[in-house]
């Protein structure tokens, strides 16, 4: 059965309330955990500079079609891109697999940050060792995963308005203050300046054109995932959209946030590892190992540390519940299912998912696939195939699909706000955003 389209959709209740959620699911432990340690390891200031280049010139483009995309539509991912050519709905299932691929890895880490969130609480700050012990046990990870998924599952229960708007409409705020509070606290610690200087300046004066290339592959991937960019997320938020809303406007405004909330991530975390000198190159155990052994040295380093992996844990779910959606939006229209369970199935078949890619985290060699761990393949399947491939699929979709006059009609609001970058906007997606894809896509295999 098609669900039928004249049953009253949901909305967004306000212009506000639906670019915290965009917003929310767009910062996330991409912000927090990825970033300062892809900015620390890729020359500091060049990532950031190129981050901040691929962000304006990619980023807003490619977020601001897939929120045309969505509120043209009016549908699920996979049925807003048929609207527009009947046999695009391709593009929207790279969302749903993306959905449920990132979800996989998302929820094992949702999982941790609620752990040392409990740990923080009793005044137990884990030390540097403990995180590598932590990831082998087999059913305690299992137990804080899936109590993950079950709070992101009732949140995206309660539906758009009533759930997503809400939870991200205080959980966001309440993120951008305690963090920079936390950030204000730890730049007046002695030798901050040093982290600063790590992240805003790049690390070596001999970067070699090699060296800017892997920068730049990095960054462009950075702010795909970072933005939420490629996996249909987008599509389904701005398919609650009312047709008076302005998304060019919308679409700076999450980009801006994002961005700002990365920078403010950085000079967060590597001020805080350099003060205690330790490394800065932990690399994804950074917010696991490195800091909680900064927090323990701290005075009252149960209460930040604390803050700090709630801050984190705001910042996954406001995230998880936009995947879950994407999810959640299809089988309710597409396949005709009840919400609940359009929610709880699929959050059954990541809770599996996500079981090896657990497992794959301890033990070297457990729950292997194509030479990889579990989670690293989800990772690699996610940034690596399915968002670029989203992500130039959906350009060709608006730049070459869809007629400009349509596609211009939808951004303006019919006119109500005015275009003028439209010409830079389609040259952009017709041309430099797909070649660029395929570019970086192609140099990451090759590096
Ligand atoms: N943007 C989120 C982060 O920074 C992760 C995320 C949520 C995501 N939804 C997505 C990434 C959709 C890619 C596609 O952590």
């Amino acid at each position: 059965m098609k669900a039928n389209k004249s049953s009253q959709r949901d909305k967004w209740s306000s212009g506000f309330g639906f670019i915290m959620a965009a917003a929310g699911s767009a910062v996330g432990l991409g912000n927090l955990w990825k970033f300062p340690y892809m900015a620390g390891t890729n020359g500091g200031a060049v990532f950031l500079a190129a981050y901040i280049f691929f962000a304006a010139v990619l980023g807003v483009p490619i977020l601001l079609t897939e929120l045309a995309v969505g509120r043209n539509g009016g549908q699920n991912a996979v049925d807003s891109c048929r609207s527009i050519a009947p046999k695009w709905g391709f593009a929207g299932y790279f969302g749903i697999a993306g959905a449920f691929t990132v979800l996989s890895y998302y929820c094992v880490v949702g999982g941790w940050v609620m752990k040392y969130l409990a740990s923080c609480i009793s005044d137990n700050i884990p030390t540097a060792e403990y995180f590598a012990g932590y990831t082998t046990l087999t059913s305690e990870p299992m137990i804080w995963q899936l109590l993950f998924i079950l709070v992101n599952s009732v949140i995206v229960l309660f539906g758009i308005s009533g759930g997503i708007e809400k939870v991200s409409s205080v959980l966001l705020p309440l993120l951008i203050v305690f963090l920079m509070g936390i950030m204000i606290y730890v730049l007046g610690l002695p030798g901050a300046s040093e982290g600063v200087s790590f992240f805003l300046l790049p690390g070596r004066s001999d970067l070699g054109f090699g060296d800017i290339i892997r920068i730049c592959v990095r960054a462009l991937g950075q702010v795909f995932f970072s933005l939420s960019l490629g996996m249909g997320t987008l599509i389904t938020y701005g398919s609650y959209l009312d047709k008076k809303d302005d998304l060019q406007k919308s679409t700076v405004t999450i980009v801006a946030v994002d961005t700002l909330i990365a920078i403010i991530c950085g000079l967060t975390v590597m001020p805080a590892v350099f003060s205690f000198g330790m490394e800065p190159d932990a690399g994804p155990g950074l917010i696991f190992s490195t800091l909680p052994a900064v927090f323990g040295r701290m005075s009252s380093g149960w209460l930040i540390s604390s803050v700090f992996f709630l801050l984190v844990l705001f910042a996954a779910v406001t995230s998880a519940i936009s995947l879950f959606e994407v999810i959640a939006a299809f089988m309710t229209e597409h396949k005709g299912m009840k919400r609940i369970w359009a929610v709880f199935i699929p959050a059954l078949c990541v809770f599996a998912l996500s079981i090896p890619a657990a497992l794959s985290c301890g033990e070297s060699g457990r729950c292997m696939v194509m030479g990889m761990a579990f989670f690293d393949f989800l990772v690699f399947l996610s940034d690596q195939i399915i968002m670029p491939l989203g992500g130039f699929f959906l350009c060709i979709l608006a730049g070459y699909k869809w007629s400009r006059e349509a596609a211009e009609a939808e951004i303006s609001g019919n006119g109500q706000h005015r275009f003028p970058a439209a010409p830079i906007y389609f040259g952009i997606i017709r041309y430099a955003a797909p070649l660029l894809i395929v570019i970086v896509t192609v140099a990451s295999f090759i590096s």
